[in-house]
């Protein structure tokens, strides 16, 4: 059967650990032209700056080619054709998918009609499969494990599709999760049984500095203006939280800050420069991460 990346779930505890080991060997060795005969097309319906930069960067360092677009305004979408002939047409032409789009299971419904695989970089509030990767990766890498962690998540857990991948993957690894969120981005309820369901230990609260000292990982999140469909309630709780550096004060040596950025103003620029914050290397991350995606979906099991 055609394997695809749509969900963080058609990756099993070993799946993602191979992930992360082969991720760690391309970071050793990040130049090796192992797909020159391959081209991986890039398909973003929906804007992006580091996950579609580090899909294609990936892709290069892999030697293949890449073709696609960024943004529709060029393709025959503009002339009424439909997401199906879309991507029908190209996976014709490429042997991968990589895809962006706005709207909950688009990529899950371009995998049942391409004929090569497709790889999720973003649906709608639902998956973001390859950025949890990537965040394994940046976790396993800070704390040299990834079990029995406890990790604070901030922010919009009602639409961040990244805190939704995120607590799946890590429900594999026992963590502890304390979900900080205004009332109206609070983590939905499918979510927190999915987490009561497998004996996961959560708690939630409305301060950003509840548990901040015996956290391991504080996983912010931005408040997603292109998810609101009322302006004004966005306006109203969009800076509702800002981490700054005297919040950190009595933080965990090790503890790291993550962030799927972009940030808008829920990490303060102070912060930048302490040794707790990690974001920036997170994203560099992406690219040795998603080499990892690459080259298993295009049948390579090690290097
Ligand atoms: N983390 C992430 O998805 O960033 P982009 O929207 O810039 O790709």
């Amino acid at each position: 059967m055609l394997k695809h990346l749509i969900s963080i779930h058609d990756y099993s505890r070993e799946d993602i650990l191979k992930t992360l080991e082969m991720a760690a060997a391309f970071e050793k060795r990040p130049n090796q032209p192992i797909f020159s005969k391959k081209v991986v097309a890039s398909v973003f319906f929906e804007p992006s700056t580091r996950t579609r930069l580090s899909f294609e960067t990936a892709a290069n360092r892999l030697g293949a080619r890449v073709i696609g677009f960024s943004e529709t305004t060029n393709t025959s979408l503009t002339k009424g054709e439909s997401l199906k002939d879309t991507i029908k047409m190209v996976s014709n032409y490429a042997d991968l998918i990589v895809m962006r789009h706005p709207l909950d299971g688009s990529t899950r419904y371009a995998s049942e009609v391409s004929s090569v695989p497709v790889i999720n970089a973003g649906d709608g509030s639902n998956q973001h499969p390859t950025q949890t990767l990537l965040d394994l990766y940046s976790i396993i890498k800070t704390q040299g494990d990834l079990n029995n962690l406890k990790i604070n998540v901030v922010g919009d857990l009602k639409y961040g599709r990244t805190v939704h991948s995120l607590l799946q993957a890590m429900s594999h690894f026992k963590p502890t999760f304390k979900f900080i969120s205004p009332e109206e981005l609070r983590l939905p309820q499918e979510y927190r049984e999915y987490l009561s369901e497998r004996g996961i230990r959560f708690s939630e609260s409305k301060l950003l500095t509840d548990n901040i000292n015996n956290a391991d990982i504080i996983y912010m999140t931005r408040v997603q203006k292109e998810r609101f469909s009322d302006p004004i309630e966005y306006e109203r709780i969009k800076d509702v939280y800002t981490l700054n550096s005297s919040m950190l004060k009595e933080c965990k040596p090790n503890m790291k800050i993550l962030h799927p950025l972009p940030r808008v103003n829920e990490i303060a620029q102070d912060v930048d420069s302490s040794p707790h914050a990690y974001y920036f290397a997170q994203a560099q991350n992406g690219v040795f991460t998603r080499m990892a995606i690459i080259a298993s979906l295009l049948g390579r099991e090690n290097l």
